[in-house]
C-alpha cells in the first residue's frame, strides 16, 4: 500500500509540474484580461466542487468556471468538459472526486462529476459512453444534489470508499460492495466541497477549509484557515504568515542556501528565510527584502557572498547583507552575465566549486562563474523531471523540487544519469517542518 501511494504521489508531482508550465509565473499578466464573469479566486469565493485530475492536479469548479491548479485565472468548464454543455438544465457542478480503484479498471483514475440528479464519468476530459447516469444507478443509495465528494482508498478509510457530503449528512460508501454507512461528523462544518490532497483530506466551507480525520471527520488543530493562504496563490492576499509559507502545497519559484547553510526559498511575493545557524524560519515579502525585482523570480543562487537573482531575462545581484544591497549596474541581461538566454527555471552552485548549474526546460548546463566572458556548456538533458521548478545545492546534495515535492541527488552527475526517480519528499513538511 505504501509502495502504491509512492507511486501515486510520484505521478502527482510529475503532473503538477505539467501544469502550471503554461501558468507558470506572472499570473498578474491575466488579472485584466478576462470578461467580469468570471470569478476571481483571489477575491475569497466559495467553490463549488474540487478533485484532483488524472494527473492530480487540483481543480476547482465555480459555477460555469473552472480553475486549474493553485493560480491562474478561470477558464469555462465547457473548454475542458464540452459535454457539460448539453446539460444546461442541470446547472452547475455540485460535488466532484477523482476515483482510486485499482480493482475496477474502469472506474480507476476517473473524474466523476456530480449534476442534480446525475453523475458523470470522464477520463482524460473525455466523456465515457452511456454518461450521464442516474446518482442513484452508479451509487444506490447516495442522494442527488450533493455538496461535495471525495475518494478515500484503504486504509486512509476501512475500505477504498467515497465520502459524499449533503447538509450535515455524510455516506461512507464502500465501491466493492456499494454498502452505504451514514455517519456524522459532528465537529465538522458542512463541506461545499472536498479535496484529497498529498493523502490529506480537506473540506471547503465559503472561502475557508478544515483538515479532517476521513474516518472519524475529527478536525485537529486550529481549523478553519483560510483557502487563499494555502491552495491558492494570491498576490494581494498575504498577512506575511510564516505558517503560511512553510505550509503551502503551491509551488515553490526557487531556492538557494548558502555557505553559512541559510535558506531561502521564492514563492510569488514571498520568501522564507532559515537562519542556519538557529534553524528559524522567518516570512517576509520580496518587496521589501529585494526591492529592485519586486517578486516572482524564476532562478536564485548563492555564489561568493551574493544572492544572483534570475527573473525572465535579468540578473539581479545582491550582496547578502542586513539589509541586503543592490549591486551596481545590476540588472543585467541573463545572456551578458551568465552566456545563456533567459529565462532559466532553475540554477544552484553546489558548496566547494565556481560552477553554476543551469536547468533550462530538461537542459542543464554549467558556467563558470571564475570563467570571463562567462559562457554555457556540458548540456545533458535531465530525464527524470519535465519541469523542475527550483533546486539548491548544500552538504545534503543537490535537491530538486518539483510541485510540492522535492528530490535528493548526491550529486549533479546523479541528478543527469539516474533512471529512476529517488525517494519523494514533501516541500511542506520536510524541507519547512510544517506538520500537515
Ligand atoms: C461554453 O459556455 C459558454 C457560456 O455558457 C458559451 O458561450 C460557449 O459557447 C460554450 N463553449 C463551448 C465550447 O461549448
Ligand atoms: C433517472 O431519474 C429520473 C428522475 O428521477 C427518472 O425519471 C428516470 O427514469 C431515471 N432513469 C433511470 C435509467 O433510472
Ligand atoms: C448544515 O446542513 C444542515 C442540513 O443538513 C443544516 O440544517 C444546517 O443549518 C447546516 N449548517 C450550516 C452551518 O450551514
Ligand atoms: C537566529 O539567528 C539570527 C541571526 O543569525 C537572529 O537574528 C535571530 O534572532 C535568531 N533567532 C532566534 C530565535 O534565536
Ligand atoms: C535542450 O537541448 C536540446 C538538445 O540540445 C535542444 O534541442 C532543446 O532546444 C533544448 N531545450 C531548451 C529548453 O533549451
Amino acid at each position: 500500500m505504501k509502495l502504491l501511494a509512492q507511486i501515486l504521489c510520484l505521478a502527482l508531482a510529475l503532473t503538477i509540474s505539467l501544469s502550471h508550465e503554461h501558468e507558470h509565473k506572472h499570473e498578474h499578466e491575466h488579472e485584466h484580461d478576462h470578461a467580469s464573469a468570471a470569478p476571481d479566486r483571489c477575491h475569497g469565493i466559495e467553490m463549488d466542487a474540487v478533485a484532483v485530475n488524472e494527473k492530480g492536479v487540483p481543480y476547482f469548479f465555480k459555477g460555469e468556471h473552472l480553475f486549474k491548479g493553485f493560480h491562474g485565472h478561470a477558464e469555462l468548464s465547457n473548454e475542458s468538459f464540452s459535454e457539460l454543455d448539453d446539460h444546461h438544465h442541470l446547472g452547475h457542478v455540485d460535488a466532484a472526486f477523482h476515483m482510486h480503484d485499482k480493482e475496477t479498471p474502469s472506474h480507476h483514475d476517473h473524474m466523476f462529476f456530480f449534476l442534480d440528479h446525475m453523475v458523470f464519468r470522464y477520463y482524460q476530459h473525455k466523456l465515457e459512453d452511456g454518461y450521464p447516469k442516474n446518482i442513484s444507478e452508479v451509487f444506490p443509495g447516495i442522494p442527488d444534489h450533493l455538496d461535495a465528494a471525495v475518494e478515500c482508498p484503504n486504509p486512509e478509510c476501512d475500505h477504498d470508499s467515497v465520502i459524499f457530503f449533503k447538509g450535515d449528512e455524510i455516506y461512507h460508501y464502500n465501491i466493492k460492495t456499494k454498502a452505504v454507512d451514514e455517519k456524522e461528523f459532528k465537529s465538522m462544518p458542512n463541506c461545499t466541497s472536498a479535496l484529497r490532497f498529498m493523502d490529506h483530506y480537506y473540506c471547503f466551507h465559503g472561502h475557508m477549509f478544515s483538515k479532517f480525520d476521513p474516518k472519524t471527520g475529527e478536525v485537529h488543530g486550529r481549523y478553519p484557515k483560510e483557502a487563499r493562504d494555502y491552495f491558492m496563490r494570491c498576490s494581494k492576499f498575504s498577512n506575511e504568515h510564516v505558517e503560511r509559507e512553510r505550509c503551502s502545497h503551491v509551488h515553490l519559484d526557487a531556492i538557494t542556501s548558502d555557505h553559512a547553510g541559510n535558506m531561502y526559498a521564492f514563492r510569488g511575493h514571498h520568501f522564507l528565510r532559515e537562519d542556519g545557524a538557529n534553524d528559524t524560519l522567518k516570512a517576509d515579502t520580496i518587496e521589501s527584502a529585494f526591492k529592485e525585482l519586486h517578486s516572482e523570480v524564476d532562478a536564485v543562487f548563492s555564489y561568493d557572498d551574493h544572492l544572483y537573482m534570475i527573473k525572465d531575462e535579468h540578473v539581479f545581484l545582491y550582496k547578502v547583507g542586513e539589509p541586503h544591497t543592490h549591486v551596481d549596474g545590476y540588472p543585467k541581461p541573463v545572456k551578458d552575465e551568465l552566456g545563456i538566454e533567459g529565462p532559466i527555471d532553475a540554477a544552484f552552485v553546489c558548496e566547494d566549486h565556481h560552477i553554476v548549474h543551469i536547468i533550462k526546460g530538461q537542459n542543464i548546463s554549467e558556467v563558470d562563474l571564475k570563467a570571463s566572458p562567462r559562457v554555457a556548456h556540458n548540456e545533458h538533458p535531465i530525464h527524470l523531471f519535465e519541469k523542475v521548478d527550483a533546486a539548491m545545492c548544500n552538504a545534503e546534495g543537490v535537491t530538486v523540487i518539483v510541485g510540492s515535492h522535492f528530490y535528493r541527488f548526491k550529486s549533479t552527475q546523479l541528478l543527469v544519469s539516474e533512471n529512476t526517480l529517488p525517494e519523494q519528499h514533501r516541500v511542506s513538511l520536510e524541507l519547512f517542518g510544517c506538520d500537515h
